[in-house]
């Protein structure tokens, strides 16, 4: 997080709250979210790409009320993917046209329900959703916008992109095959669609803009296309090329992603260079950023229950530290080898100075029942660490708690924002009460 400090008795501020106090008030593990944190990433999305309402969170990232309350407040538009976002973002009171409904296998009832919240654009991704969408729309009078999801042939990943002629995956209508193209006829021939936009989303975790770039140019390939086909006046609402998320993050201090600032600029350079190419007018470009918003300003917090030593042979030893959470909470390690960092930040290491001084390689593992329950592989902490430190584990506002799970019947974690030396509880820990509420017999 950006507004975390390190006090002279060692233990960490977090937006000006120590986090014993955080520990002691609401229990561990605990998600701590730097409230000041994702509204300037929010809000330096907004700048980079010109137009607040341009920038779409995406909320499966991690989404609460609150969490789209500030979403609304900063301007930016969201992107949901379920019904159960949609009731949140609704519950938040969020505009519903600055909402985008995604997903391929959205419900009727879940169609339904956005076309009835006067949900902003619903991305259509299959034939099927087609036909029902223009189904229910009609039901109902109204024109529904829409965006026609396009797979470009482009998977990208933190640093590495591959450009093929087709993607074996399940998102969207093939560009190569010519189904975009005729997911398109179909929409202009359905009088409650309007179609308003393309849609592309190539990967997550992305460090450089060159996989977006090619996406970028594909979209406007078939934009020309779609022009020659059907002319300008048919196409007169489509005026948005969205390019989906992607947007890498630093979860160690090697990481060295970019400003959104610098993708911005790419994207614009490359968009409006190949609109000059093909004689067309040049579109806005929507983004759908979600780690990159919501992952770097929280940390969760975890107390240190057990230390083990491992003799791993050849006189090594792995030192494994149990902490009070595991893969509920962050499935991150187990399900991507995903790397993070961890700290000791309750207190000065033993010689009083920086956490890294006198270091243990160690392995802090969870409380769940299978050896792959791996919060962080490697990290270096205090030879002294003991029962009770507070470790906290950097940049897991993104896909960690909106992942978790009641594996093993642990409940999940609660949810705080820090501001300005305050502390608000977002989402209240689970209990063993609510577990067994599901209870049917
Ligand atoms: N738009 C669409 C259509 C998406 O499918 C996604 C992510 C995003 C936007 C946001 O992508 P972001 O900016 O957050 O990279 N659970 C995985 C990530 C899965 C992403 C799925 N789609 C993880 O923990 O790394």
């Amino acid at each position: 997080p950006r507004n975390a400090a390190r006090e002279p008795d060692g233990a960490v501020r977090l937006a000006g709250v120590d986090v014993r106090e955080l520990a002691e008030t609401y229990g561990t593990p605990l998600f701590v979210v730097d409230e000041n944190d994702f509204k300037s990433r929010c809000a330096e999305h907004a700048r980079a790409f010109g137009d607040p309402a341009l920038v779409h969170y995406a909320s499966k990232a991690f989404l609460c009320t609150e969490i789209a309350r500030w979403v609304a407040e900063q301007g930016l538009s969201l992107d949901i993917c379920s019904g159960g976002e949609l009731a949140v973002a609704l519950r938040a009171g969020f505009p519903p046209e600055r909402i985008t409904f995604h997903g391929n296998n959205k419900s009727v009832a879940e169609l339904e329900a956005a076309v009835d919240a006067g949900v902003g654009t619903i991305v259509l991704d299959s034939f099927f959703e087609i036909a029902r969408l223009a189904d229910v729309a009609a039901r109902r009078d109204v024109v529904q916008a829409v965006l026609v999801r396009v797979t470009v042939g482009v998977e990208a990943h933190t640093h590495e992109f591959i450009a093929t002629a087709h993607e074996d995956q399940k998102f969207g209508f093939s560009l190569a095959s010519g189904d975009a193209a005729e997911a398109v006829r179909r929409v202009l021939n359905a009088s409650s669609l309007k179609l308003v936009g393309l849609h592309s989303h190539i990967g997550s975790q992305i460090f450089d803009a060159d996989g977006f770039e090619v996406a970028a140019r594909r979209v406007v390939g078939l934009l020309a296309e779609l022009h020659k086909e059907h002319g300008d006046t048919a196409l007169e609402s489509l005026s948005t090329v969205d390019l989906g998320g992607g947007l890498g993050i630093a979860y160690t201090a090697d990481d060295d992603p970019p400003p959104p600032e610098f993708l911005a600029e790419q994207l614009r350079i490359m968009v409006a260079k190949e609109c000059e190419h093909e004689g067309l007018e040049v579109p806005r470009i929507a983004v759908e950023p979600g780690r990159a918003i919501a992952g770097p300003g929280t940390v969760t917090l975890y107390e240190v229950g057990t230390i083990k030593h491992v003799e791993l042979g050849h006189g090594q030893v792995r030192r494994y530290v149990s902490v009070d959470g595991g893969m509920s909470d962050n499935i991150r390690t187990a399900l991507y080898d995903a790397v993070y960092d961890c700290r000791l930040v309750s207190r000065a290491s033993d010689d009083g100075g920086a956490a890294e001084v006198n270091a243990a390689l160690s392995r802090v593992v969870g409380k769940h029942c299978e050896s792959g329950d791996i919060v962080v592989r490697d990290s270096w902490l205090p030879d002294n660490l003991g029962p009770g430190d507070l470790l906290a584990v950097a940049a897991t506002g993104a896909y960690c708690y909106s992942m978790a799970s009641n594996y093993n019947r642990q409940p999940r974690p609660a949810v705080v924002a820090v501001r300005d030396g305050e502390a608000r509880l977002l989402l209240r820990r689970e209990t063993v009460e609510d577990m067994l509420y599901l209870e049917a017999l």
